[in-house]
């Protein structure tokens, strides 16, 4: 054999065998230059110089075909939106040039077509909420400990490793149109406000700015009394008001484009206006009079709710209603997508769309603290599309929760979404190689809040994964093997995992039944000596008579916190989606289900269907294994497999618990649990 010919097989080997190493720390922006671009622009900038740049390392256009980036003012553009079209990209900004220039490269290597076409984000700020801690652990993070924080005696140092490992973050951020991120947990320690701390804030948005990412902190509400050695911080005291006045400017002194605060106030613990007989736009607008001059926004959580409630779902609509209209109008109220807190499902928060005159965000959990952590497959475009489709009706027929939020329906100051980062230090970012596509997808979402999970699923999948060789990519440009071997079944594996956990979770509106406080594995018997709402018991109600939450108008009445159609829907047995059966209704073990089946039958077969899903997503993966690199092969399949292993553990831990009540049998038709209940209880499934 020559030596031309063995360079060739090789060549060939290499690429069909996709022996090449692949830890993903370069998530979806993989591309490579594959050939020259000319750029024509006439301004410079950090920003523009970035957008240079990225275009000279990723073109996939036509080699040496013309680009001409301009800055111009058209009406018809909105904030940092922008046109695309064949050689060019207009923008109002210089980060409208920058995302024109991401989604032109995305085009290109995904093969969709880029024709004249205005781009204007559905919000104005897309942000990512990190729970992280100053000591560098991350509340509900499982991926490792923080990029931002850490603890030891070099805390606070900025090393070369830690810049270059937040402009990749950004730059990551930026591809998809985020624009701003807080960088600490909303459980917020006081000491977060400190001068030495407040510099670090500084380098690290200093690294974050180009990129066009705001920074923003989480604070404590008691930060006066706690780190200024106030006697309290009472929101109408004029010290405490001065405090924060003073401690606004200095943040704005070092971080002049710093983007606001986040509060968890009064929720769980935290301090707030309501230690002091005041209420939650009284503590919100004295933040917000302080950030006011500089141009900072307050984003105040409605996460609330205490066990004084008789239910927990009613909360914060019962708590926000009464204010809306109080507010400053520099403040956000953040909502999360549900009434409980982010379950595998819920119904849409209701305080969406009803909140007319005051600004309200969602907020999002990316990391997946009740949807199996970093050890489950599970994409969560499906559950995020199905929220912000849902219809509101508060303004009529069309008044989804998307366009409540995003501007379309009430004219709000400033339109918002957060996402729960679920981003650590390891390699991968994400601790699961298809996590990645969440943190893809919230960012996609953010930018334009009617796309579907599908299409993100393809874009993400080609940028992620697709192996062509760089030479072909820009033209055909994925071989028709791939697209039906690779990246069908592993489009339709994405898209159904979500239905699959809830399936094997939490099905027919069943929610919070983990043990513990890990929201990991299933614990529906979890119920000690604390707060009832803090318990399973509380949400599942299961005794012999039956199972689920009467939260209809003779049960807590939740049902009535919906805008017509909906109450009434929802409260009838006969029109309340299925989906959401037991969130609103207490049923009888025999109760018919549509399709005739008893509900305990029908539980059981949910169940089983989950898992038998999960496991027909193992040989998904294993069928496509000639396509992918080994590395990232091994370690998703080796998730997999954890989490069939764990879907058996919620199968037989929730069937055998409820099967003492319901006092029936599981139909003999699906498999038998392989689990005795007394071994899961005593273990209480830990995080595997
Ligand atoms: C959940 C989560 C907490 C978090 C809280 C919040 O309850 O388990 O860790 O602090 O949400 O959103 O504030």
């Amino acid at each position: 054999m020559n030596e031309r010919i063995s360079v060739t097989i090789l060549f060939l080997l290499f690429w069909t065998l996709n022996v090449i190493a692949d830890d993903g720390h370069t998530l979806w922006l993989r591309g490579q230059s594959i050939g020259p671009v000319k750029i024509i622009c006439s301004k410079s900038s950090a920003s523009i110089n970035i957008a240079k740049q990225e275009l000279e390392k990723s073109w996939h256009g036509t080699p040496g075909a013309t680009l001409v980036l301009s800055i111009k003012s058209d009406s018809s553009i909105k904030g940092d939106g922008f046109k695309l079209g064949s050689g060019k990209i207009e923008a109002k900004t210089d980060l409208g040039i920058l995302y024109g220039v991401y989604e032109l490269l995305r085009r290109q290597q995904t093969g969709e077509k880029i024709i004249e076409e205005m781009s204007n984000p559905s919000y104005d700020l897309r942000l990512l909420d990190h729970w992280d801690n100053l000591n560098g652990t991350i509340e509900r993070g499982y991926a490792g400990n923080s990029i931002f924080w850490r603890n030891g005696n070099d805390s606070l140092t900025v090393t070369e490793h830690d810049k270059k490992l937040w402009q990749e973050y950004a730059r990551a951020n930026a591809s998809i149109g985020i624009n701003g991120a807080v960088l600490n947990n909303v459980n917020s320690s006081p000491r977060m406000l400190d001068g030495k701390i407040l510099k670090k804030v500084q380098a690290i948005a200093d690294v974050l700015r180009p990129y066009g990412m705001k920074t923003y902190l989480a604070v404590n509400f008691s930060s006066p009394a706690v780190l200024g050695n106030l006697k309290m911080s009472d929101p109408f005291n004029a010290e405490v008001i001065e405090w924060w006045k003073k401690k606004v400017e200095e943040i704005y002194s070092l971080i002049p484009d710093f983007g606001g605060f986040l509060v968890k106030a009064n929720s769980e613990g935290q301090p707030g206006p309501q230690d002091y007989s005041r209420t939650h736009a009284d503590g919100a607008n004295m933040m917000a009079d302080a950030l006011k001059p500089f141009g900072g926004i307050v984003m105040w959580r409605a996460f609330v709710y205490s066990p004084k409630e008789k239910d927990r779902a009613m909360q914060a609509f019962s708590e926000f209603i009464p204010l809306d209209g109080q507010f400053r109008d520099n403040v956000i109220i953040q909502v999360k997508n549900g009434p409980v807190d982010f379950q595998p499902r819920e119904p849409f928060n209701p305080l969406f769309g009803a909140m007319k005159k005051t600004s309200v965000m969602p907020e999002l959990q990316i990391t997946q603290e009740y949807l199996g952590q970093s050890t489950h497959l599970v994409f969560l475009a499906t559950m995020w599309e199905e929220f912000l489709q849902s219809e509101t009706y508060q303004e009529g027929k069309g008044s989804t929760v998307a366009r409540c939020t995003d501007g379309s329906i009430f004219r709000q100051k400033h339109t918002a979404i957060a996402g729960v980062s679920n981003i650590g230090l390891d390699t991968n970012w994400c601790g699961h190689h298809f996590a990645q596509a969440n943190w893809y997808a919230f960012g996609r979402l953010a930018w334009n809040n009617s796309l579907t999970s599908k299409n993100i699923a393809d874009e993400w999948i080609k940028l992620t994964f697709a192996q062509t060789p760089p030479d072909k990519i820009g033209s055909s440009i994925f071989s028709k093997n791939w697209t039906e071997k690779f990246l069908g079944p592993v489009k339709t594996m994405m898209l159904e995992s979500r239905e699959a956990a809830v399936n094997y979770m939490m099905p027919l509106g069943l929610h919070h039944i983990f043990a513990g406080d890990h929201h990991y594995g299933p614990g529906p018997w979890y119920a000690p000596n604390i707060r009832p709402d803090w318990t399973p018991p509380y949400y599942h109600q299961a005794d012999t008579n039956g199972i689920g939450f009467d939260r209809t108008r003779t049960g807590s009445n939740a049902v009535g916190q919906y805008h017509e159609p909906l109450c009434s829907q929802f409260d009838d047995l006969k029109t309340c989606p299925e989906i959401y059966l037991l969130w609103f209704h207490h049923l009888p073990w025999d109760y018919k289900m549509k399709n005739r089946r008893i509900l305990w039958d029908d539980l059981c077969y949910h169940y089983n269907a989950g898992l038998q899903q999960v496991r027909e997503f193992q040989k998904v993966w294993d069928r496509i294994q000639p396509y992918i690199d080994s590395e990232r092969f091994v370690a998703v399949q080796n998730k997999l497999r954890r989490q069939c292993l764990n879907a058996q553990v919620w199968n037989d831990g929730c069937l055998l618990y409820f099967q003492q009540f319901s006092r029936r049998p599981i139909p003999y038709d699906i498999g038998r649990p392989m689990n005795n209940l007394d071994d899961l209880i005593k273990s209480d499934m830990k995080r595997r």
